[in-house]
Protein backbone atom coordinates (compact mmCIF):
# COMPACT_ATOMS: atom_id res chain seq x y z
CA UNK A 1 0.00 0.00 0.00
CA UNK A 2 3.03 2.25 0.89
CA UNK A 3 4.76 1.21 -2.11
CA UNK A 4 3.86 4.18 -4.35
CA UNK A 5 3.69 7.85 -2.94
CA UNK A 6 -0.18 8.95 -3.30
CA UNK A 7 -0.25 13.07 -2.78
CA UNK A 8 -3.74 14.27 -1.43
CA UNK A 9 -5.61 17.53 -0.36
CA UNK A 10 -4.65 18.56 3.14
CA UNK A 11 -6.73 20.22 5.15
CA UNK A 12 -5.00 22.80 7.05
CA UNK A 13 -4.24 24.04 3.16
CA UNK A 14 -8.10 24.71 2.94
CA UNK A 15 -8.78 26.72 6.49
CA UNK A 16 -8.64 30.39 7.12
CA UNK A 17 -5.71 31.13 8.63
CA UNK A 18 -7.69 32.24 11.21
CA UNK A 19 -9.92 29.11 12.02
CA UNK A 20 -9.37 28.09 15.36
CA UNK A 21 -9.05 24.44 14.08
CA UNK A 22 -6.49 25.79 11.39
CA UNK A 23 -4.56 27.39 14.64
CA UNK A 24 -4.72 24.19 16.47
CA UNK A 25 -3.40 22.07 14.13
CA UNK A 26 -0.30 24.93 13.63
CA UNK A 27 -0.18 24.37 17.42
CA UNK A 28 0.12 20.93 17.06
CA UNK A 29 2.62 21.00 14.24
CA UNK A 30 5.08 22.87 16.50
CA UNK A 31 5.05 20.30 19.09
CA UNK A 32 5.48 17.63 16.07
CA UNK A 33 8.42 19.32 15.17
CA UNK A 34 9.77 19.31 19.09
CA UNK A 35 8.73 15.41 19.24
CA UNK A 36 10.51 15.09 15.19
CA UNK A 37 13.54 17.04 16.61
CA UNK A 38 12.97 18.60 13.55
CA UNK A 39 14.89 22.37 14.55
CA UNK A 40 17.82 20.47 15.55
CA UNK A 41 18.43 18.28 12.45
CA UNK A 42 17.93 21.25 9.90
CA UNK A 43 20.37 23.03 11.98
CA UNK A 44 23.06 20.36 12.28
CA UNK A 45 22.27 19.36 8.36
CA UNK A 46 23.01 23.21 7.37
CA UNK A 47 25.69 23.36 9.75
CA UNK A 48 27.76 20.70 7.62
CA UNK A 49 26.11 21.56 4.10
CA UNK A 50 27.06 25.50 4.17
CA UNK A 51 30.46 27.13 4.70
CA UNK A 52 30.01 28.99 8.01
CA UNK A 53 32.33 31.61 6.29
CA UNK A 54 29.33 32.78 3.81
CA UNK A 55 26.63 35.35 4.66
CA UNK A 56 23.77 33.21 5.16
CA UNK A 57 20.72 34.36 3.22
CA UNK A 58 17.81 31.79 3.96
CA UNK A 59 14.51 31.00 2.44
CA UNK A 60 11.80 28.52 3.96
CA UNK A 61 9.30 27.37 1.40
CA UNK A 62 6.31 26.25 3.02
CA UNK A 63 7.05 28.32 5.83
CA UNK A 64 3.56 28.07 7.68
CA UNK A 65 3.97 30.52 11.31
CA UNK A 66 7.40 30.90 10.93
CA UNK A 67 7.60 29.02 14.36
CA UNK A 68 9.77 26.21 12.58
CA UNK A 69 12.70 28.53 11.06
CA UNK A 70 12.92 30.96 14.33
CA UNK A 71 14.36 27.41 16.75
CA UNK A 72 16.24 26.46 13.76
CA UNK A 73 17.94 30.35 13.83
CA UNK A 74 18.29 29.94 17.58
CA UNK A 75 20.26 26.97 17.04
CA UNK A 76 22.49 28.74 14.32
CA UNK A 77 23.08 32.24 15.61
CA UNK A 78 26.60 31.67 16.82
CA UNK A 79 27.70 31.17 13.84
CA UNK A 80 25.35 33.17 11.50
CA UNK A 81 24.16 36.05 13.95
CA UNK A 82 23.21 38.48 10.85
CA UNK A 83 21.30 36.17 8.85
CA UNK A 84 18.45 37.74 6.22
CA UNK A 85 15.88 35.22 5.75
CA UNK A 86 12.73 35.29 3.76
CA UNK A 87 9.19 32.57 4.34
CA UNK A 88 7.11 32.14 1.97
CA UNK A 89 4.10 30.27 1.94
CA UNK A 90 0.73 30.91 -0.30
CA UNK A 91 -1.53 31.47 3.35
CA UNK A 92 -0.90 34.66 5.33
CA UNK A 93 0.47 32.34 8.75
CA UNK A 94 3.02 34.16 9.95
CA UNK A 95 3.04 34.40 13.68
CA UNK A 96 3.39 38.55 14.35
CA UNK A 97 5.67 37.80 17.60
CA UNK A 98 7.92 36.23 14.96
CA UNK A 99 9.51 39.33 13.70
CA UNK A 100 10.36 40.43 16.52
CA UNK A 101 11.78 36.97 17.92
CA UNK A 102 13.92 37.43 15.17
CA UNK A 103 15.28 40.55 15.16
CA UNK A 104 16.41 40.02 18.64
CA UNK A 105 18.21 37.07 17.02
CA UNK A 106 19.74 39.69 14.48
CA UNK A 107 17.75 38.08 11.56
CA UNK A 108 16.31 40.12 9.42
CA UNK A 109 13.11 38.33 8.04
CA UNK A 110 10.55 39.31 4.66
CA UNK A 111 7.33 36.69 4.37
CA UNK A 112 6.26 36.29 0.97
CA UNK A 113 2.56 35.53 1.02
CA UNK A 114 3.30 33.75 -2.63
CA UNK A 115 2.73 30.02 -4.39
CA UNK A 116 6.46 28.63 -3.79
CA UNK A 117 7.04 27.69 -7.24
CA UNK A 118 6.08 30.99 -8.58
CA UNK A 119 7.83 32.95 -5.91
CA UNK A 120 11.31 30.94 -6.65
CA UNK A 121 9.87 31.82 -10.47
CA UNK A 122 10.61 35.36 -10.04
CA UNK A 123 13.30 35.39 -7.30
CA UNK A 124 16.63 36.49 -8.35
CA UNK A 125 19.06 33.75 -7.82
CA UNK A 126 21.02 34.48 -4.66
CA UNK A 127 25.33 33.66 -4.70
CA UNK A 128 25.10 32.36 -1.49
CA UNK A 129 21.17 31.25 -1.00
CA UNK A 130 19.85 28.59 1.27
CA UNK A 131 16.29 26.82 0.55
CA UNK A 132 15.05 24.76 3.44
CA UNK A 133 11.53 22.74 3.45
CA UNK A 134 10.37 21.45 6.43
CA UNK A 135 6.71 19.10 5.94
CA UNK A 136 6.10 20.99 2.50
CA UNK A 137 7.54 19.02 -0.72
CA UNK A 138 5.34 16.17 0.17
CA UNK A 139 2.25 17.99 -0.35
CA UNK A 140 3.55 18.04 -4.11
CA UNK A 141 2.81 15.76 -7.17
CA UNK A 142 6.65 14.13 -9.15
CA UNK A 143 5.97 17.13 -12.02
CA UNK A 144 5.67 19.60 -9.30
CA UNK A 145 8.79 18.88 -7.31
CA UNK A 146 10.65 19.06 -10.35
CA UNK A 147 9.30 22.23 -11.63
CA UNK A 148 10.30 23.44 -8.13
CA UNK A 149 13.88 21.16 -8.00
CA UNK A 150 14.95 23.31 -11.27
CA UNK A 151 13.94 26.46 -10.33
CA UNK A 152 15.41 26.12 -6.83
CA UNK A 153 18.71 25.05 -8.25
CA UNK A 154 19.06 27.82 -10.38
CA UNK A 155 18.50 29.96 -6.71
CA UNK A 156 20.29 28.41 -4.56
CA UNK A 157 23.86 26.84 -3.14
CA UNK A 158 22.00 24.66 -0.45
CA UNK A 159 18.67 23.13 -0.54
CA UNK A 160 17.33 20.77 2.34
CA UNK A 161 14.40 18.93 3.16
CA UNK A 162 13.21 17.09 6.29
CA UNK A 163 9.40 15.40 4.87
CA UNK A 164 7.70 12.30 6.25
CA UNK A 165 9.21 8.64 5.65
CA UNK A 166 6.98 6.42 3.47
CA UNK A 167 7.13 3.20 5.73
CA UNK A 168 5.04 1.31 7.65
CA UNK A 169 5.41 2.59 11.01
CA UNK A 170 5.37 6.36 10.59
CA UNK A 171 1.88 5.26 9.21
CA UNK A 172 0.72 3.66 12.03
CA UNK A 173 1.16 6.47 13.86
CA UNK A 174 -0.32 9.05 11.77
CA UNK A 175 -3.64 6.75 13.24
CA UNK A 176 -2.29 7.16 16.73
CA UNK A 177 -2.05 11.33 16.80
CA UNK A 178 -5.11 11.18 19.11
CA UNK A 179 -2.79 9.95 21.78
CA UNK A 180 -0.61 12.99 21.95
CA UNK A 181 -3.61 15.39 22.24
CA UNK A 182 -3.24 16.55 18.46
CA UNK A 183 -6.89 17.76 17.17
CA UNK A 184 -9.03 16.64 14.56
CA UNK A 185 -7.11 18.77 11.27
CA UNK A 186 -3.79 16.82 12.16
CA UNK A 187 -5.70 13.48 12.70
CA UNK A 188 -6.84 13.98 9.46
CA UNK A 189 -3.90 15.30 7.76
CA UNK A 190 -1.16 12.96 9.44
CA UNK A 191 -2.04 9.42 7.43
CA UNK A 192 -2.11 11.67 4.13
CA UNK A 193 0.99 13.11 4.76
CA UNK A 194 2.65 9.87 5.39
CA UNK A 195 1.29 8.83 2.28
CA UNK A 196 2.49 11.21 0.26
CA UNK A 197 5.61 11.17 1.87
CA UNK A 198 9.34 9.97 0.71
CA UNK A 199 11.64 6.75 -0.05
CA UNK A 200 14.86 5.80 -1.40
CA UNK A 201 16.22 8.20 -3.58
CA UNK A 202 12.82 9.53 -4.68
CA UNK A 203 14.04 13.52 -4.66
CA UNK A 204 17.25 12.94 -6.14
CA UNK A 205 15.83 11.39 -9.21
CA UNK A 206 14.09 14.11 -9.78
CA UNK A 207 16.49 17.26 -9.18
CA UNK A 208 17.87 18.40 -12.35
CA UNK A 209 21.27 17.03 -11.87
CA UNK A 210 23.99 18.43 -14.41
CA UNK A 211 27.15 17.18 -12.28
CA UNK A 212 27.64 20.54 -10.65
CA UNK A 213 25.64 18.52 -7.07
CA UNK A 214 26.43 16.47 -5.02
CA UNK A 215 22.52 14.86 -3.35
CA UNK A 216 22.55 13.48 -0.25
CA UNK A 217 19.07 11.65 0.52
CA UNK A 218 18.50 9.04 3.89
CA UNK A 219 16.48 8.65 6.65
CA UNK A 220 17.58 11.18 9.37
CA UNK A 221 15.76 9.39 11.91
CA UNK A 222 12.77 6.58 12.08
CA UNK A 223 10.12 9.08 11.30
CA UNK A 224 11.86 11.63 8.95
CA UNK A 225 13.41 11.37 5.62
CA UNK A 226 16.15 13.93 4.80
CA UNK A 227 17.07 15.74 1.21
CA UNK A 228 20.42 17.86 0.45
CA UNK A 229 21.13 19.26 -2.84
CA UNK A 230 24.50 20.93 -2.26
CA UNK A 231 26.79 22.90 -5.25
CA UNK A 232 29.96 21.32 -5.66
CA UNK A 233 31.93 24.37 -6.53
C1 LIG B 1 2.65 21.11 7.04
S1 LIG B 1 2.81 22.85 6.93
C2 LIG B 1 4.50 23.09 7.47
C3 LIG B 1 4.76 24.51 7.91
C4 LIG B 1 6.18 24.78 8.47
N1 LIG B 1 7.21 24.43 7.53
C5 LIG B 1 6.36 24.05 9.78
O1 LIG B 1 7.19 23.16 9.87
O2 LIG B 1 5.64 24.39 10.75
C6 LIG B 1 2.96 23.10 5.17
C7 LIG B 1 2.89 24.55 4.77
O3 LIG B 1 3.06 24.65 3.35
C8 LIG B 1 2.20 25.65 2.85
N2 LIG B 1 1.99 25.39 1.41
C9 LIG B 1 1.30 24.37 0.84
N3 LIG B 1 1.38 24.43 -0.50
C10 LIG B 1 2.15 25.53 -0.78
C11 LIG B 1 2.62 26.11 -1.99
N4 LIG B 1 2.30 25.59 -3.17
N5 LIG B 1 3.41 27.21 -1.92
C12 LIG B 1 3.74 27.75 -0.70
N6 LIG B 1 3.32 27.23 0.48
C13 LIG B 1 2.54 26.13 0.44
C14 LIG B 1 0.95 25.54 3.69
O4 LIG B 1 0.21 26.75 3.69
C15 LIG B 1 1.55 25.21 5.06
O5 LIG B 1 1.78 26.39 5.83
Amino acid sequence: MLAERVVGPELLDELPVQDPRALRSRRDLRRGNTWLRHPRIMARTLQEGFSIHRPLEITELGAGDGHFLWRVACRLRRQWPAAEATLVDRLDALDPLMRNRFSLLGWRIQAEVADATEWLRRAPPKANGVILCNLFLHQLRAEQLAELFCLAARSARVVIALEPRRVWWTYVYSHLLWMNGSGPITRHDGPISIRAGFAGRELSALWPDDGGWQLVERPASLFTHLFMARRKD
